[in-house]
């Protein structure tokens, strides 16, 4: 019996609600007072768990985990948003009335913010700034944490060189690199707290979507998985990621939900991952549909030897698990060591501690984190995702007093889709829209002036309704906002005014899962209106909003700028009024090629040699007969403050276990501080495979005062030199290898070095 008083969840007899004791054996203390079903359970995720429904579930310990989703593709199907008060409510019951008080990970999609939107992660990307994705993601987890949430399934980690695949939003684009730099960052922020945990998704080829169709197979050999696509989930294994998620493709024949060998080989026994592995949406039962299980039971059976603990939604656990176990078909040793797994990680979130914020009544985490008071955090990242890739002395924008602004576009008035996808709890009402701020900001110009800005809706330049309006009058300037739900009416608009800036792309729902398109142009009908506006000699800005890098050549032609903004979260309009009008620089850089049609794709900066590389960079390492072969507009392209000046090597060698110095001196030319990435390629000469033409090796994000040079050292250890080869280790090779620094700009400069 418990002495009066004492808390129950430290009864002696509850060895494992004890946080003086060490992590291993609370949960060994814990498995040991486990039946085969409570077992069973820690491994149970279905989603939306119900009081009434579940009750009894829950008071039997059948219940591990729950997810809170809209369903099988909730990125682009809101729900009625997550509430602290229904998350204690099933805590209260999981602990309550089930014989061991075991209390559930609760989860969620919480991507790219929580509340409050930062940029979809591909713009995170494009800051080439972990201290950026750290934040971020940290802030969210915060965010998450408020509303009793415990598990995010974040970051996506797959690297994609196929924009036709809607889930590139979700990811860090197509370095290898990059991916596993930002990934890591984004672990290390969303577990930042030690309340939530965060999951790399979606382990492993999933961005090799066959066709860019979400789903579809990958064809990959194993070289390439090691040296590509395996290396940021290696990444975020080491910087201790609590949980990984199988992915819904199958690798070579083998559904990852079943592939023993990625899972436990090598995920769970090289790299050493002591975590839970979490299937996909019905990942499970999907076994059957992909021909490798005869029934739900085959299925569970394949998924526990894979190596997959937990089973999000198919129930094909919660059913036969225990019978396979029972029967012999199944080793019991495999389902504990999923359950000390989840319970390991139920320790180490502290959800078996007496005083653990995650859990009812245990302190008010909203208020000690003042909620929502990160819009900055934001507006900064969003501003930083922006990539200039085309400015013709256009931005900022500085209308002569006699001008007319037109500002068109589906976007102008928008504020849902300028979240992106997978954002389940942010509020569109709180999306700062595009036209407001932008017409804010001119306005402040007209100040600056001394000139009498007006302000609001005005209407009646066309008097035709509530799309079109003179929304600010100054005594010298009129800005008139368009939505552009009538081309021919925006033509008119366009034709009396002196600079169109056009707010046009994609949809959030083009994007995100279930969001593939076999075309990577402007969505229907857009080009046209944009080549109407040029032709009528208006200047033209476009500011594309996407999930997706779209084909923009002939765009790029059209206009005397383009920004390409992604989806860009809360702070959109604010950020993009920063930009457009109030000169903040936009430093951010293309994480993917922009292709130049369809029929380029995949396509990536670190592409393999051929046998036949063709010398001249514009068409390309294998021609088409009807176009260059290279990117539209390469990786790593965007607008720079900074004059960069050569690349010089400390030393001429470098050791196998040492360390390459390399320095440059940049300049800022402009007249703001900037901080800016400067990202360094690699090339190695000879090697066992092939390998890439050049591929990222490291990036330095640096601050530069206004009109300052200062040095920027790389220092890149020899390990960065290496790969896996022929037999799949990994290696460095003696021998040259050759770092650049500024491709694709025309002040790139080489040095090269010797690997001794
Ligand atoms: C997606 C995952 C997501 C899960 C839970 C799946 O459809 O592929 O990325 O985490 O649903 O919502």
């Amino acid at each position: 019996m418990p002495h009066h008083g004492e808390d129950p969840r430290t009864r002696s007899d509850r060895p494992w609600a004890d946080p003086a004791r060490p992590v291993e054996e609370r949960v060994a203390a814990l498995l040991d007072a486990m039946t085969l079903p409570e077992l069973v359970g820690q491994l149970h995720q279905p989603a939306n768990v119900d009081l009434e429904r579940d009750a009894a579930l829950l008071a039997a310990g059948a219940i591990g985990s729950t997810l809170h989703a809209s369903g099988a593709t909730a990125g682009n199907v809101r729900d009625g948003g997550v509430s602290r008060d229904r998350v204690d409510d099933l805590q209260r019951a999981a602990i309550e009335s089930s014989r061991l008080g075991i209390p559930l990970l609760i989860a969620r999609d919480v991507i790219h913010g929580h509340r409050t939107v930062a940029p979809i992660p591909l713009g995170q990307a494009a800051t080439f700034d972990e201290q950026v994705v750290h934040d971020v993601a940290a802030r969210a987890a915060l965010e998450a944490s408020a509303d009793g949430l415990t598990w995010t399934f974040a970051p996506m980690l797959d690297v994609v060189d196929d924009p036709r695949w809607g889930r590139v939003a979700e990811s860090f684009g197509e370095s290898p690199l990059l991916t596993a730099r930002l990934g890591a960052a984004a672990v290390r922020g969303f577990q930042a707290s030690g309340l939530v945990t965060a999951c790399a998704k979606h382990y492993v080829g999933y961005g090799l979507s066959r066709g860019g169709r979400d789903y579809a197979t990958a064809e990959v050999g194993e070289i390439t998985l090691r040296n590509r696509h395996l290396v940021p989930f290696r990444a975020a294994v080491d910087a201790g990621v609590g949980t990984v998620m199988a992915a819904f493709c199958d690798v070579d024949g083998v559904p990852m939900h079943s592939h023993h060998h990625l899972l436990r080989e090598v995920l769970k026994g090289e790299w050493g991952f002591d975590g839970v592995v979490v299937a996909d949406w019905n990942g499970i039962g999907e076994l059957v549909e992909h021909g490798v299980a005869a029934d739900l039971r085959d299925a569970a059976r394949l998924a526990i030897e894979a190596g997959v603990d937990v089973d999000m939604v198919s129930g094909a656990y919660a059913a036969h698990l225990a019978a396979l176990v029972e029967g012999g078909e199944v080793d019991l040793e495999l389902v504990r060591d999923a359950a000390r797994r989840v319970l390991r990680l139920k320790v180490r979130l502290g959800l078996l501690d007496p005083d653990c914020a995650s859990l009812p009544g245990r302190g008010d985490l909203a208020g000690s984190h003042g909620l929502g008071l990160d819009r900055a955090l934001a507006r900064e990242a969003a501003a930083r995702s922006f990539v200039v890739l085309r400015n013709d002395g256009m931005l900022p924008l500085r209308p002569r007093p006699t001008d007319t602004v037109l500002l068109t576009g589906a976007y102008t008035r928008e504020r849902a889709s300028l979240l992106g996808t997978w954002v389940l709890d942010g509020d569109p009402e709180q999306v700062s829209a595009v036209a407001p701020a932008v017409v804010r900001a001119l306005g402040e110009l007209a100040e600056l002036a001394e000139l009498t800005a007006g302000a609001g809706d005005a209407g009646g330049a066309d008097a035709d309704g509530d799309a079109v309006g003179v929304v600010a009058e100054p005594t010298v300037r009129r800005v008139l906002v368009d939505d552009g739900a009538f081309a021919d009416r925006t033509l008119r608009l366009a034709r009396d005014a002196d600079l169109t800036v056009a707010f046009v792309g994609e949809h959030a729902a083009r994007s995100g899962e279930d969001g593939s398109t076999s075309d990577v142009g402007l969505p229907p009908g857009q080009l046209e209106v944009l080549r109407g506006i040029a032709a009528l000699g208006s200047r033209l800005v476009v500011v594309v909003l996407t999930g997706r890098p779209l084909a923009l050549g002939e765009v790029l032609d059209l206009a005397d700028a383009v920004v390409l903004a992604w989806h860009p979260g809360t702070e959109a309009g604010e950020a993009l009024a920063d930009v457009l009008v109030r000169g903040v620089p936009a430093t951010g850089r293309l994480p993917m090629s922009l292709p130049r049609s369809v029929g380029h794709l995949p396509i990536t900066h670190a592409e393999r040699p051929s046998g036949r590389p063709l010398p001249d960079e514009a068409r390309g390492r294998g021609r088409y007969i009807d176009a260059p072969s290279s990117a539209g507009v390469p990786f790593g392209a965007g607008a720079s403050a900074l004059a960069y000046g050569s690349l010089t090597a400390a030393s001429g060698e470098v050791t196998r276990d040492g360390e390459a110095v390399v320095t440059l001196e940049v300049t800022n030319r402009s007249d703001r501080e900037v901080r800016e990435p400067v990202l360094l390629f690699l090339r190695d000469e000879v090697a066992e495979v092939t390998r890439p033409v050049r591929e990222l090796v490291d990036v330095q994000v640096v601050t530069v005062p206004a009109g300052a040079s200062v040095p920027v050292t790389f220092r890149v250890p020899a390990h960065a030199f290496g790969y896996h080869g022929r037999d799949h280790a990994f290696r460095v090779d003696p021998g040259r290898v050759v770092l650049t620094v500024g491709w694709p700009r025309a002040d790139a400069s080489a040095v090269v070095l010797d690997v001794v």
